[in-house]
């Protein structure tokens, strides 16, 4: 598809200057082509230090389109990648492992370690799950995490596989604590740390995030109307220097429900609380269709309204590899200072 060749040249073009930021200040992790914004809406092609990771999720790409790609990323940085093709344009996103278009040698889906911001980062093509181990419009987030950690004690909500926990403990940070209720993406987290084995140890929860937030911030735990709550672990009450609530745009579970859309306050509302008197909060919405200003006024209310005003509020957008072209980026983020 000459079409596509023509668009890719011209993303590869518009990241000179990053590629070589990026390079310089040890990251090998990030987005060559955001196809929504770059011509080809459903394509998005990411290099995960060794790793050339190629999805689609509206349609898939024949096969020369895809080594035609391949074969020009390489050639631009000069470096021999080693392919992974994931197709999600099947039902809900999910990776069709039959790989009728392209199957990747062994040697790409190893396991293999990326950088970002200098640190190690555990990179899969294919796991048990469907999204890259690590977000890559959340790296400039974490840069300010590492920048601004020395000394504090840091709580990681959604941590997943704990990039937010390893910047804050690569930051000099005197305590790390990730929470997710996965079992698997917190032990992404555990090899992420093994990676990084220079850095302060990091502590691990699973836990359902209502069931131990609520516990942080001394407020009870609801049941739904007439449930069995499962165990969880016990917690005291307590506060943290630095913390960061990066949900998911909806997840259900027996202790509440995470919807970013309806329900932002019952996230935020124990969070704020968590947060300690003079401490950060860094909030995200990751759904496309919440406007920026509607969600920093809600989230600014809901401080107001629990006698937390917010002292200084900045938007840190995503880098230049996740153009947008209306200045609404899918990824909000926010960094309350109180
Ligand atoms: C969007 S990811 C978060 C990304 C992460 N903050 C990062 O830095 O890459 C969502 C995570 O939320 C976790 N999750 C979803 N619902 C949850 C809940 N009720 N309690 C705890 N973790 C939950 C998932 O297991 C997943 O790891």
């Amino acid at each position: 598809m000459p079409a596509l060749d023509q668009a890719l040249r011209a993303a590869l073009n518009n990241r000179h200057d990053l590629l070589v930021e990026l390079h310089q200040q040890g990251t090998d992790c990030y987005r060559l082509f955001h196809g929504s914004q770059e011509g080809a809406n459903g394509l998005t092609i990411d290099r995960y230090g060794p790793q050339l990771l190629v999805q689609t999720f509206h349609q898939p790409l024949n096969r020369n389109e895809l080594l035609a790609a391949h074969e020009l990323i390489c050639a631009h940085l000069n470096q021999p990648l080693r392919l992974v093709y994931n197709d999600r344009s099947q039902g809900n996103s999910r990776i069709d492992r039959n790989d009728p278009i392209y199957p990747a040698e062994p040697a790409a889906l190893e396991d293999l370690v990326g950088h970002e911001w200098g640190l190690n980062y555990r990179v899969r093509g294919r796991h048990a799950g469907q999204d890259p181990l690590l977000f890559l419009d959340l790296r400039n987030a974490r840069g300010w995490v590492k920048q601004h950690s020395t000394g504090k004690s840091v709580l990681n909500l959604f941590a997943y596989t704990c990039g937010v926990g390893l910047s804050a403990a690569a930051g000099g940070a005197r305590e790390v604590l990730n929470l997710d209720f996965a079992e698997g993406n917190l032990s992404v987290g555990k090899e992420n740390a093994e990676l990084n084995s220079q850095l302060a140890p990091m502590a691990f929860l699973q836990a359902d995030y209502f069931a131990a937030i609520r516990q942080l911030a001394g407020l009870p735990i609801v049941a739904r109307k007439r449930q069995n709550l499962p165990n969880y672990p016990r917690l005291q009450a307590r506060q943290f220097d630095v913390v960061f609530l990066d949900p998911p745009a909806w997840a259900k579970s027996a202790f509440g429900t995470v919807d970013l859309l309806r329900d932002y306050q019952s996230l935020l509302k124990p969070a704020i609380l968590t947060t300690a008197e003079s401490g950060v909060l860094i909030c995200c919405n990751n759904l496309a269709k919440v406007a920026l200003a509607d969600w920093r006024e809600q989230v600014l209310r809901c401080a107001e309204k629990l006698g937390r005003p917010v002292r200084d509020c900045q938007v840190m957008p995503p880098a230049a590899d996740f153009p947008s072209s209306d200045g609404q980026p899918p990824l909000k983020t926010l960094i309350l200072q109180f």
